[in-house]
């Protein structure tokens, strides 16, 4: 496979290359794919406004370099694998000629449903084959897609269809999820209650379970792409048109509409997923994630797809319906790549070695880790008793914001350090800074970390809000990208990423504003004012702790806790739940009115030998009240 690194010597001289002659650097890698029209510059860019266009004038279309760029070669070559969350029913698999044909078909589908080029279309899917098809077949005719994960509440759902003005929804009747299947289809009624720019919903049948359909409005997927043809002319895309957008919360208010545009995107997934993982070209990948998130759209669909890969899409849960089943599925289908998380590892670590013995894990070449930095405890379990001891363990670092893989490993190409990112792929700056946003070079430092130079996936902008695309990305730090994350450059010259230093909790891998969690909370009427911070959770890596001022008129207290757990339930999803609520008379302030958070972790996690200087609060009397209401 091209532009795959083998050897350090190899990084080395790429990084550099990449640093010096960014242009040359990303221009040939761009050279192998399909582009109707070549581009006539690489790269045009400014972090002030941000201003950044990667292959200007390049026109193409991303699923032609899935398909037309691989039937010839590889049209019978197994393009997903999907294994189900029941283990008794089928595996699917499908080739890349039927995925090209039923993507084809679908896309078909949509436009006798009236959508054209630039459309928005929601996806609220299980993981299912169809979730891939419809994003392809979106990308297929030009319209912009939007996976919301299918564990969001309706109301969630409402604000990203109202948020993007969208046409269309994608869903299913029902989700299999481990022993339970989830209603889906009502959600999707109950959001376009609060929403009126939805002109067609196309349904999946999945779980057979009842579901209304609305006349005129609602319509079977099977039935609608029933005699369609399975060709189609895919849309020419401008390498900046938009791709998708991918909501995701940030420190303050709603979650951010984070776009993401053709060329430089399709370029740097590609370059990232053969580098990182060391695919080759008959290996079976997996990635445990869920395509409402970031990393199912770079890493399951379009980074592998992009590289005539094998990615193998799994429906269900880790511990359904035994706590051996992602080892199962490893040695079921002789899984090269395996892709997942920290949390996931953690949960699985909890069961004992008992749930591997049964399993080979022969065929694994190399194990990776995103979405939260990965302890070391972890780090070792999962190198040991999953790789065997013998499989380099990429632990990567990047962003819903970048796209792509930043800080990683190459596997078994470059050096493997528990718990560290390590260095940046060819082609990335990632630079720390102190408080003052000066760069801090050499080994052993610490700050915040940034990105200098730009890079071919990143985003372009927050739908509709480029102001705010800029205030929270490039204002903090003039001239540079800021990640909201700190990191430590260790003795050796690899990072460590040490997690958010914004208001964002990352609770199993998934980013969660504390803002969004408060706001849901004060939706409950007895709720008078609330806080929410992160504290260290053994599993999830970080758990939700929320502290409420509330009216306790006519309620206990224990009922008030679950009906606060149960709103922000319903408002934003199962995943924003706290995990513990805490009933406060006050919330320590300074005397300008600001809630002191530090205060409020620190309780949260048990660190109270240390609270600093607490005197010159509004209200010093509170923190022994808080203390106290913690059991500490
Ligand atoms: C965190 C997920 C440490 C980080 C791809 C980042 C990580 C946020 C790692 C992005 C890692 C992700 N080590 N921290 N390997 N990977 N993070 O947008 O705080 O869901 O800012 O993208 O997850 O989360 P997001």
């Amino acid at each position: 496979m091209s532009h795959k690194i083998q050897t350090l010597s190899g990084y080395l001289h790429e990084y550099q290359k990449s640093v010096l002659q960014p242009e040359e650097f990303w221009g040939k890698i761009a050279e192998s794919f399909h582009w109707r029209k070549k581009w006539d510059k690489v790269l045009d860019w400014n972090f002030d406004e941000p201003d950044v266009k990667w292959f200007r004038n390049g026109k193409l279309n991303i699923t032609e370099n899935i398909f037309e760029r691989h039937l010839y070669t590889m049209g019978d070559k197994p393009a997903i694998i999907w294994e189900p969350n029941d283990p008794n029913e089928e595996t699917v698999t499908l080739t890349y000629r039927e995925l090209y044909e039923k993507t084809c078909q679908f896309a078909n589908a949509m436009e006798a449903k009236g959508i054209v080029k630039g459309d928005r279309v929601i996806i609220y899917m299980p993981m299912v084959p169809e979730a891939a098809i419809a994003m392809l077949a979106c990308a297929r005719i030009g319209a912009v897609h939007s996976v919301v994960f299918a564990g969001f509440s309706s109301t969630s759902l409402a604000d990203r269809i109202v948020d993007c003005e969208a046409k269309m929804v994608l869903t299913s009747d029902g989700n299999f999820r481990g022993a339970k299947a989830i209603e889906v289809k009502s959600v999707v009624d109950e959001a376009l209650e609060k929403s009126n720019s939805i002109e067609s919903v196309i349904v999946l049948k999945r779980t057979g379970t009842p579901v209304t359909m609305k006349e005129g409005r609602d319509f079977w997927w099977h039935e609608e792409v029933e005699g369609l043809s399975s060709t189609h002319q895919a849309a020419e895309m401008d390498a900046e048109d938009m791709l998708f957008i991918l909501y995701t919360s940030g420190s303050t208010g709603k979650p951010k509409g984070v776009v993401h545009t053709t060329g430089g995107y399709m370029v740097n997934t590609y370059y990232s997923f053969v580098n990182v993982f060391q695919y080759s070209i008959d290996d079976v990948y997996w990635c445990t994630a869920d395509v409402g998130w970031i990393t199912g759209h770079s890493y399951i669909v379009y980074g592998p797809l992009l590289a005539g890969a094998t990615t193998l899409m799994f429906e269900g849960v880790p511990t359904f319906p035994h706590p051996g089943r992602f080892w199962e599925i490893i040695d079921k289908h002789k899984v090269n790549q395996f892709y997942t998380a920290p949390t996931a590892i953690r949960a699985l670590q909890a069961f004992g070695l008992e749930p591997l013995e049964p399993y080979r894990f022969d065929s694994l070449k190399v194990i990776g880790s995103v979405g939260e930095p990965i302890n070391e405890e972890a780090w070792h379990w999962y190198h040991d008793h999953v790789g065997k001891g013998n499989c380099p363990l990429v632990d990567t670092w990047w962003q819903t914001e970048t796209g792509a893989i930043m800080i990683s490993a190459l596997a078994g190409v470059t050096p493997n350090k528990p718990a560290h990112a390590s260095l940046p792929l060819p082609g990335i700056q990632p630079i720390i800074v102190d408080a003052e946003g000066n760069e801090l070079t050499g080994n052993n430092v610490e700050g915040n970390l940034c990105v200098k130079f730009p890079w071919p996936s990143m985003l372009r902008t927050i739908y509709g809000e480029h102001e705010r695309c800029k205030q929270t990305y490039f204002s903090t730090y003039p001239g540079l990208y800021f990640t909201g994350d700190g990191a430590k450059r260790d003795h050796d010259g690899y990072l460590r990423i040490l997690g958010r230093v914004d208001d964002v909790i990352n609770v199993s891998g998934h980013r969660m504003g504390t803002a969004e969690v408060e706001n849901a909370i004060n939706e409950h009427p007895k709720v008078i004012e609330s806080a929410v911070v992160g504290y260290p959770h053994d599993i999830k890596g970080q758990g939700i702790y929320a502290y409420a001022i509330c009216n306790m008129e006519g309620r206990t207290e224990e009922n008030l806790i679950n009906e606060i757990r149960e709103t922000v339930s319903k408002i934003i999803g199962p995943i924003a739940k706290p995990d513990k609520v805490q009933i406060v008379s006050g919330l320590p302030k300074t005397r300008s009115g600001k809630i002191m958070r530090r205060i409020l972790r620190k309780v949260a996690s048990k660190e109270i030998s240390n609270l600093g200087d607490t005197s010159t609060l509004l209200n010093p009397e509170v923190v022994d009240e808080i203390i106290k209401g913690a059991g500490l």
